[in-house]
């Protein structure tokens, strides 16, 4: 893990609202790890769970260990596919009860894995929306090829939260926000390919905007291709700093206080 670089970011003003620190590839070095990222900059990282079992137990450990990890707990699509339609809406139930679990993701379709089950998949997202709305947490949403089921489904249900790693159109990030949604921003802004998301980052206030990693996936340049963790966010904020004409402390502080605003942390 390459941490011998000069971070910059004052100290807690990071906040990584999408990672998976439960993650294999952290296996070897996870609470070393966790705890040099507090040193740098990193004030909050909610891990995003990808079932109700397995994963989000990992989750609540690491909330339980560090102080600054927080916990989203919810049906990735992915699960859908390898381990059915079900929603333990008992178990979801009990586990937004938990300590320091401040939403429902990760949640939402995928098409690029996979075409055939695309109803099982909108069931799942839209009984979680509504489970959401009736407890009152906010969502985090995954959209991977679908964005215009996960438009119709936001826009009938309308759950609040964000889209994690978005990759629709200018178009739709504007719906969404007129919608009260916040656009999840992360390590592909930077890429040298990301006209499209650099265009919606122009478009949409700041106070709209959270920030995100999605580790181990998705490293900023100048890391792009190794594996990610939330030190690394201060890269995605000098790109949305330039692409704003405004410093990266203001990036920081103000995405910083949307996502304390909308998980409610204080
Ligand atoms: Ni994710």
């Amino acid at each position: 893990m390459d941490l011998n670089q000069e971070f910059f970011a004052p100290p807690k003003s990071i906040f990584d609202t999408h990672a998976h620190y439960d993650d294999e590839r952290f296996d070897e070095n996870r609470r070393e790890l966790l705890n040099t990222l507090s040193e740098h900059g990193v004030g909050y990282i909610i891990n995003n769970s990808t079932d109700l079992y397995g994963s989000a137990e990992k989750c609540l450990e690491m909330s339980a260990e560090h102080g600054f990890c927080y916990t989203a707990v919810g049906i990735h699509p992915e699960a859908v596919e390898t381990k059915g339609t079900a929603v333990d809406e008992a178990r979801l139930r009990e586990l937004l009860k938990r300590p320091k679990v401040v939403a429902i993701g990760e949640i939402g379709l995928d098409y690029y894995w996979s075409t055939d089950r695309k109803e099982q998949q909108k069931a799942v997202f839209s009984r979680q929306c509504e489970l959401a709305n009736e407890l009152g947490v906010p969502v985090i949403i995954h959209d991977r090829e679908a964005h215009g089921d996960t438009l119709d489904i936001i826009r009938e249900i309308r759950p609040k939260g964000s889209l994690h790693c978005f990759s629709g159109s200018r178009e739709m990030a504007l719906e969404l926000v007129k919608l009260g949604m916040y656009i999840g921003v992360g390590g592909v802004v930077t890429f040298s390919n990301a006209r499209k998301l650099v265009e919606t980052v122009e478009a949409i206030p700041l106070e709209r905007i959270l920030l995100e990693t999605d580790a181990p996936y998705l490293s900023p340049v100048p890391y792009r291709g190794k594996t990610c963790h939330s030190a690394y966010i201060y890269y995605t904020a000098m790109k949305i700093a330039e692409i704003k004409n405004i410093s990266v402390n203001e990036v920081l502080r103000v995405t910083l206080d949307n996502a304390k605003e909308l998980f409610s942390i204080k």
